[in-house]
């Protein structure tokens, strides 16, 4: 084995292989769709793919041809269709341009509105905390100061005291400067990882603030589709009106490999985003994907699917509650998700260590994996975290199967009755 092949780390999305989707393997850790899912994902594409081979020749040439830089016309009218009908609100074409996930439209954002203008001092990303850990990698390989928000135990962000902290951030505002002062990251819906979703009144004073401070809010929404009860508020933000991106992605909805997502936002945005130099040599980002999400959407597939996912995901959140509240000792908390993919457990005070250097290696050995609750705190270790993300557990329901979900769970209970003794009386 070459030097350079042997000092190789394993990559995140290095999964285990042929053994990932065995029955014993209870991978409660990572946020992407089950083979199962994967496998509807694929019929359609298959349809997809038949159908845009029997569709009229310029548009069947147009999915192999440089893209529009925001997505080709039919695409985005058949996208915005779509996401009217989910959102149940008006979606503007042209308010959408097609992005290569949600990750790439973030990774874009940054770009665009805050590192062509190095003129104004480290960028300030503000992030829910917890919060979805790999955004924090993609704001620091862009030099942002990364600062949380802070949110009371409940979850809910904590408006006073974060506005007071943002109002201090210091930014120039000469007409050569960004032009935004700094970026508040939000996954508004269903966060990642607490499940949690922000409240109108809330989201309406973080808008109103970020208007007035002149902040660009990025909601990254990507669990929204995904609500297993009532749908989450209409319009948390006004989206393609003022200082709000909202990116989505087919990733949860179909499958990551395909790579497609989108961006809504006000057209200026939409335009500044379109004239990223990579954009404008490449052309749409997923122009050939795209254009089967069109056929996937104008055939109905697309809704038919989404609707079976919640259904599929609804059943999945009730087996997980009903093994949590069977299984858990009475000192560990947990939230029932409504929506998206994660549930958060937290352990009593001082668990840190114990989750890490015990129970990742013990649940391991069961078969059992989940995500440790430290990395997606924005504190990083940095200073003591108040919320206690370090005794907490992140528990996704994305690539495990219903069938699984009861002997899952009921190992990892085990080890946490083991550590924290008995069960409610
Ligand atoms: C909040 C959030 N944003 C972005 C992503 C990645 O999305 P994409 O595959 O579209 O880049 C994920 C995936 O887990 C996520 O949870």
């Amino acid at each position: 084995m070459a030097a350079s092949q042997a000092a190789r780390k394993p990559a995140l999305h290095e999964y285990d292989g042929a053994g990932d989707y065995d029955p014993d393997n209870y991978n409660f850790h990572i946020g992407a769709p089950h083979q199962k899912e994967l496998l509807e994902c694929s019929k359609i594409i298959e349809s997809a793919t038949l159908s845009l081979a029997k569709a009229p020749v310029d548009f069947r040439t147009s999915a192999f041809q440089y893209g529009r830089e925001q997505g080709a016309e039919p695409v985005l009218s058949a996208l915005a269709g779509f996401l009217s009908q989910e959102y149940q609100r008006p979606v503007d074409p042209e308010n959408l341009m097609i992005t290569a996930g949600a990750s790439m439209a973030f990774t874009l954002v940054c770009t665009e509105f805050f590192c062509k203008y190095p003129g104004g001092g480290t960028p300030v990303v503000f992030v829910e905390h917890p919060t979805y850990f790999l955004v924090m990698n993609i704001a620091q390989d862009f030099g942002f100061h990364v600062e949380p928000i802070p949110t009371h135990v409940n979850g809910e962000i904590d408006f006073g005291q974060w506005a007071a902290v943002a109002g201090k951030i210091h930014h120039t505002t000469s007409p050569t400067s960004r032009p935004f002062k700094s970026m508040v990251y939000l996954v508004p819906t269903f966060r990642n990882p607490t499940g949690v979703t922000l409240t109108e009144e809330t989201a309406n004073k973080i808008h109103n603030f970020c208007v007035e401070q002149n902040l660009l809010i990025h909601c990254d929404d990507v669990y929204n589709i995904l609500y297993y009860g009532e749908k989450p508020p209409v319009k948390l933000f006004p989206v393609g009106e003022s200082n709000v991106i909202s990116a989505g992605t087919f990733s949860k909805l179909l499958g990551p490999g395909l790579r497609v997502g989108w961006v809504e936002a006000p057209k200026e945005i939409i335009s500044k985003l379109g004239s990223n130099g990579m954009v404008v040599s490449g052309g749409c980002v997923a122009q050939f994907s795209s254009f089967l999400i069109e056929r996937a959407i104008t055939s109905g597939d697309l809704t038919r699917h989404v609707k079976d996912l919640r259904a599929r995901y609804t059943e999945k959140v009730r087996a997980i509650s009903a093994a949590l509240k069977a299984g858990l000792p009475e000192s560990v908390k947990w939230t029932s998700p409504t929506g998206g993919y994660f549930v958060w457990i937290v352990l009593p005070e001082g668990s840190a260590e114990f989750i890490t250097k015990e129970l990742v290696p013990a649940a391991k050995a069961v078969g059992v994996r989940f995500g440790v609750g430290a990395r997606s705190c924005p504190l990083r270790g940095a200073s003591p975290c108040e919320l206690g993300c370090p005794n907490a557990l992140r528990l996704s329901l994305g690539h495990v199967t219903v069938d699984q979900i009861p002997e899952g769970i009921a190992r990892l209970c085990k080890l946490l009755r083991d550590r924290f003794g008995g069960l409610k009386a």
